[in-house]
């Protein structure tokens, strides 16, 4: 099958290199020309765990093209996935100029009868508004597909090759049949396959992420309960979690969530609930921690640990770290930012901020440290060394990823999320 993925951000680019691994043609098709210039001379544009070496497969499979140009791209196509970014408008609803126009792209070029796929996350009858408009723009017959996404960064790849479920929701039996000979090899090795009509699976995945979020976002709450009324969210979230309608995922209260789908997915919930005077803020949450341990923000050195939305990714968008950061400079304090993967300028247009890998050497002088992402190294951290550096030992942890009672030992004033502080008044 010959297959063009049109956006080759996270999920285009790990979706078309999936689709070559299955045994496709495959033409990743993008606008940024600085992209496809990188990917042409195999440099890839972000981190993802595993992406490389797949990469490598696919360039050296022969089935694998990178191009800028439409004309080029698109005829010849069987199917088009449409991988295009969806940015949250003002107002929460997701801006979807980018797949109006890959849609047109795919009418003005196509050069048969093609299956249209949208893997983009887009609201419930998206797949109708592209047949409209593809009916309006070529005379070749277009059958839409919605077949989304279930990729977490950091585990993309793996996600991807692997899938627990394959969901394709579409009105035409035709497009049914294609698509099941798409994902075949993963069909036969055990993935559920779930086919349904269009609408139901854009809902469904809007569904999938509203309740994740809605998981994490209930146990962030029961942390702030937790802290007031001196009781334990970790111990509360084991016990929830034993539960197995529960089940204890996604229960880890923490700074806030991030990345490009939960904030973006529930935006629009926000600025509902906001309307009827409901606000879902956590960050302030932790700049108040700080300031009360800090007192004055003025001129106190506050070191972040970690800048991705979560670790095992280079991710920083919409991290709660730097929405953390921003707050922190706004009200006077020094920031340095420290992750593992992060890019150098992850904190740019935040005023002189330094951004580095070393924790410790960014601890010296500092006032507090504050966990952000929960990278492993930042558990296995030596306390006693970081304590020595520091102009006063205070931690906030706010992903709960530092033991309560070594943090303690070490010296520090400890201020985890929903559970109860150590050390405090030294
Ligand atoms: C998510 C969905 O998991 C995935 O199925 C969908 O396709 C895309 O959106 P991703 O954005 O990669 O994936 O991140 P995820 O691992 O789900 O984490 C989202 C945020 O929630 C992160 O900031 C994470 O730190 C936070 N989180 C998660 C918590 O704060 N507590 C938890 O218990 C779990």
């Amino acid at each position: 099958m010959r297959i063009v993925v049109i956006g080759v951000g996270h999920v285009g680019l790990v979706t078309a290199l999936t689709l070559c691994r299955l045994g496709h043609d495959v033409v990743g098709l993008d606008d940024d020309v600085a992209k496809i210039a990188d990917l042409r001379h195999r440099r890839l544009p972000f981190f993802e765990e595993g992406l490389d070496q797949l990469f490598e497969e696919g360039c050296a499979s022969g089935r694998l093209q990178f191009s800028e140009d439409p004309c080029e791209a698109i005829p010849g196509g069987d199917v088009a996935f449409i991988c295009v970014g969806t940015p949250g408008r003002p107002t929460g609803e997701p801006n979807l100029v980018a797949v109006e126009n890959a849609a047109n792209l795919v009418g003005k070029w196509a050069s048969r009868d093609m299956v249209v796929v949208e893997k983009s996350t887009v609201p419930v009858q998206t797949a109708e508004r592209i047949q409209v408009m593809l009916g309006r723009s070529s005379t070749h017959r277009f059958a839409v597909a919605s077949n989304p996404e279930f990729l977490r960064e950091g585990c993309a790849v793996e996600d991807s090759l692997f899938p627990n479920r394959i969901l394709v929701g579409t009105n035409s039996c035709e497009a049914h049949e294609i698509m099941r000979r798409i994902y075949r090899p993963m069909i036969e090795s055990g993935a559920r396959y779930f086919a349904t009509d269009a609408a139901t699976a854009e809902l469904a995945k809007h569904a999938c992420n509203a309740f994740l979020a809605l998981k994490v976002s209930f146990v962030n709450a029961l942390g702030r309960v937790c802290e007031a009324a001196g009781g334990d969210v970790v111990a509360v979230a084991d016990i929830m979690g034993a539960d197995p309608r529960i089940g204890r995922q996604f229960l880890d209260a923490g700074v806030g969530f991030g990345g490009s789908c939960f904030p973006k997915d529930l935006a629009a919930f926000r600025a509902q609930s906001l309307r009827l005077g409901y606000r879902f803020g956590l960050l302030g949450w932790v700049v108040e921690k700080v300031r009360a341990a800090l007192w004055n923000l003025e001129g106190k050195r506050v070191v972040l640990l970690g800048l991705t939305f979560k670790p095992g990714t280079d991710d920083t968008r919409e991290s709660p770290a730097l929405r953390v950061a921003r707050s922190l400079v706004e009200a006077g304090a020094r920031v340095t930012g420290c992750d593992p993967k992060a890019a150098a300028d992850a904190l740019e247009g935040m005023g002189d901020l330094a951004v580095t890998s070393d924790p410790y050497a960014a601890a010296a002088g500092a006032h507090c440290l504050v966990v952000c992402t929960e990278w492993p190294e930042y558990a296995a951290l030596d306390l006693a060394r970081l304590r020595d550096l520091m102009a006063l030992p205070i931690i906030v942890d706010g992903r709960n990823v530092l033991d309560p009672a070594a943090a303690a030992e070490a010296g520090f004033t400890y201020l985890p999320t929903g559970r109860p502080a150590r050390g405090v008044g030294r």
